[in-house]
């Protein structure tokens, strides 16, 4: 096999961060390969570096890309070689239509007007190339998550690509969309292009990737053939060390009721249609709930709903906390009844990216700092320092802008801002998308703590190993309803799933 790219001991660093340190890295011609390691190993700086976000000058090391030593200045310059990257966080314009984010600032223009006939009749080409069926003409805001990602991927075929990267492309999405997703890769590989993936879904790595290269504290561990490739061995391989249990060991020891919903009604905020239907749940001292249902199924407008009525249109229902009918009617009052609420969608509602993890970790409870009217530095300081050690936030200090930290270690700084709330039930949103083994268990292991307090926890999750390895109790929600409650001994994918689809069936609806 003949090596598309070299990167040969490729160094970064930002102030007070050595990011990489020395990473080598080859790509076969046509392969897919993978490369994994812990939150801030430095998988998307390097990316970065291979892309020329980072331009030559900035890091050190060579990038031998088709035989020739690149000095990119530019993504510009990378893309006219054929490397296209697809960033963890997607880059569409909401308010645009497919076709103008497709071609918007990619020249397919003569003397820089756009032929939107032609542009609109080669989208239709490019979106049945990545199996999408949408019109050209809608608005990217329109479309979920997964279809966005191939929207991604068509703009990047519609520049003629070599060697495509996708950072987490599957962290948001759904299994069926993760599987087509994986499935457009293979069949990219067919046509000969070339691919770098990132991803925490060790499964799916296993699926299609030919090599693996992983990466720890910003040098690389080891690249991995096929027949290597274990999830035991690419786990070693990234903390360092083996890892026995996915999931921390715990007694549950379940108390009287906390948290009680019933019959909670919620309208959506513009339309005349339902979107919560007379869902019940409950949660005790010491438990942890989970939620489970498809993408679209309501789980999220449920929480949000509950949390000061941040979703939708209120209509009717009751909540009790410890006994007592509880206001969540804003979200102040939400936190005063011992509600918290950590987002999945960190980057819109749980985080200030611009201001330090101090601030963000205070930001929902800026009167225990306060002192008086002052607020205080030196206890913001100290309360931040003590969430750090707590759930191992990787930085190099608390005053960092949290914009500057890995993905994983944002969740982290999320969770410290709602644990900092003191709530007595804590509704936790896929509050491990995008993060590494190794900080999952260490999440998990916090929420087994914090159930050990005899507080409560609702767990919101699209990966049913989590929920089953988790959960005392599973609700099954699907189209705005929860159809089922399984027990631990209950609880199994496949009846999850037949819950899921029964309902479905008996109400003669096909799921969004
Ligand atoms: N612009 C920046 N300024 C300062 N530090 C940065 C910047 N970008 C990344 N870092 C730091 O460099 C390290 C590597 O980050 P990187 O984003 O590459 O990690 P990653 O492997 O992609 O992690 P994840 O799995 O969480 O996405 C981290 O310690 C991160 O905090
Ligand atoms: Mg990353």
């Amino acid at each position: 096999m003949t090596a598309l790219l070299e990167m040969r001991g490729i160094g970064k660093s930002f102030p007070g961060v050595r990011a990489l340190n020395r990473v080598d890295l080859r790509i076969e011609q046509g392969e897919i390969h993978a490369i994994c390691g812990e939150n801030g190993a430095g998988k998307s700086t390097l990316m970065k570096v291979l892309s020329g976000v980072y331009p030559h000058g900035s890091y050190e090391g060579d990038i031998v890309y088709e035989g020739r030593t690149m000095a990119f200045k530019g993504i510009r310059d990378s893309e006219a070689e054929g490397i296209i990257i697809i960033h963890q966080e997607l880059a569409l314009v909401p308010l645009l239509s497919i076709a103008e984010n497709i071609f918007l600032g990619n020249e397919v223009a003569k003397s820089g007007i756009i032929n939107w006939p032609l542009a609109f009749q080669k989208t239709e080409e490019l979106l049945a190339k990545v199996g999408l069926k949408e019109a050209p003409g809608t608005p990217v805001e329109k479309l979920g998550v997964g279809k966005q990602q191939l929207v991604e991927i068509a703009k990047a075929l519609a520049k003629h690509v070599k060697l495509l990267i996708l950072d987490e492309p599957t962290a948001a999405l759904q299994e069926n969309d993760s599987q087509k997703l994986l499935d457009l890769m293979l069949e990219l590989k067919a046509q000969g292009v070339t691919s770098i993936i990132i991803s925490h879904k060790l499964n799916e790595i296993r699926r299609v990737a030919d090599r693996v290269t992983v990466i720890r504290d910003g040098s690389t561990v080891s690249t991995l053939n096929r027949d290597e490739v274990t999830e035991e061995r690419i786990i070693r391989d990234m903390v360092g060390r083996d890892m026995e249990n996915r999931y921390p060991h715990r007694e549950p020891q379940i108390g009287e009721m906390l948290m009680e919903v019933k019959g909670w009604n919620v309208g959506h905020a513009d339309q005349p249609r339902q979107m919560i239907k007379d869902c019940s749940f409950n949660v005790r001292r010491g438990e942890i709930v989970g939620i489970a249902g498809l993408m679209g199924s309501g789980r999220t407008e449920l929480a949000m709903s509950l949390f000061g009525r941040s979703y939708g249109r209120f209509q009717s229902g009751e909540a009790t906390i410890e006994g007592k009918p509880a206001d969540l009617s804003t979200v102040s009052r939400a936190i005063d009844a011992g509600l918290a609420y950590v987002t999945e969608d960190r980057k819109v509602l749980g985080l200030i990216l611009d201001e330090p993890i101090t601030r963000n970790v205070t930001l929902a409870n800026l009167a225990g700092v306060a002192s008086g009217w002052v607020l205080g530095k030196g206890r913001e300081h100290s309360v931040a320092e003590d969430y750090r050690k707590a759930l191992k936030i990787r930085t190099p200090g608390v005053h960092q802008r949290v914009v500057n930290l890995s993905g994983g270690n944002q969740q982290k700084v999320v969770l410290s801002k709602w644990l900092f709330t003191d709530p007595q039930v804590l509704i936790l949103d896929e509050p491990t998308r995008g993060i590494d083994v190794g900080a999952k268990y260490e999440i998990y292991a916090i929420m087994n703590d914090l159930a050990a307090q005899g507080r409560g926890i609702v767990m919101i999750s699209s990966e049913m190993p989590e929920l089953l390895g988790m959960c005392d109790r599973i609700f099954v929600m699907n189209e705005g309803k929860i159809v089922g409650e399984l027990s631990r001994q209950e609880a199994s994918q496949e009846r999850i799933m037949s819950l899921i689809i029964r309902d479905g069936n008996e109400n003669g609806e096909k799921a969004a």
